[in-house]
């Protein structure tokens, strides 16, 4: 399969803990030794939005907020292309073409952030877009698409498994309630609803979980299947 795996900073580098990075980075190589042909996108997690507050408060536009945010996505990663044994391109991908000619060789695609404006969750979708991927994963820090944001919302009820429109309908409600946060935004579910992705958002703070979902074993989180 040709798989597009989006890492959370919060979920590859919450504390820099060189095990955590070595943790994906294996599953990644493994993904690799069973044939699969894999990209992965990292994002900025808890550095990013301190470096983007400090900022803010130092009067930077949105911006250069986010253009400071898209520098720590690629230092993520970075160090996760350092922790991988297989045939990544050494220099994180800077562009969407960039990470295609480096699937076309052979090798490990890893990227961070592109333009400011969005956020890694759409440049990933947009990446499974442009490479035909057959599965995208959301390596995130919630287990699945719930209801509501289940840190606001006690009973908030989690999806076992969504259409893509469906998706868009309850991430477009939660991203309306204030203060709320949904696992994956919604201009990436968009772009997996217009393209008929298949998509699966689960807890990727245990990284074996990815693996799981490309096995197709039960893996705890949420599938999203093209509209019927
Ligand atoms: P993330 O993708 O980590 O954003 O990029 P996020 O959704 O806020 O993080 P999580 O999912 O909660 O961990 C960090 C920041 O970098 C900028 C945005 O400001 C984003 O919030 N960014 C990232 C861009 O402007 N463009 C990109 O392509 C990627």
């Amino acid at each position: 399969m040709r798989i597009v795996v989006s890492i959370g900073g919060s979920v590859l580098a919450p504390d820099l803990d060189p095990e955590r990075v070595r943790g994906h980075a294996t599953v990644i190589d493994g993904l690799v030794e069973d044939g699969h042909e894999v990209a992965t996108v990292v994002g900025g997690g808890g550095v990013a939005r301190r470096y983007i507050g400090t900022a803010r408060e130092l009067g930077a536009s949105e911006y250069d907020l986010d253009a400071l945010g898209i520098d720590v996505t690629r230092l993520n990663a970075r160090l996760l292309v350092t922790a991988l044994d297989s045939s990544a391109t050494p220099e994180p991908a800077e562009s969407h073409e960039a990470a295609r000619a480096s699937l076309r060789r052979g090798e490990v695609a890893v990227m961070g952030g592109t333009v400011p404006g969005h956020t890694t969750d759409a440049v990933s979708a947009l990446l499974a877009e442009m490479v035909d991927a057959d599965l995208l994963i959301y390596a995130t820090s919630v287990p699945g698409v719930f209801s509501a944001d289940p840190k606001e919302v006690d009973d908030a009820e989690r999806y076992d498994r969504l259409t893509a429109s469906e998706l868009v309908d309850v991430i477009s409600s939660i991203e309306t309630a204030a203060g709320s946060n949904a696992p994956v935004d919604l201009l990436a579910a968009k772009i997996i609803e217009r393209s008929g992705l298949r998509a699966v958002v689960l807890d990727g703070t245990d990284p074996d979980r990815i693996a799981d979902a490309v096995a197709g074993d039960a893996f705890d989180g949420t599938e999203v299947v093209p509209n019927e």
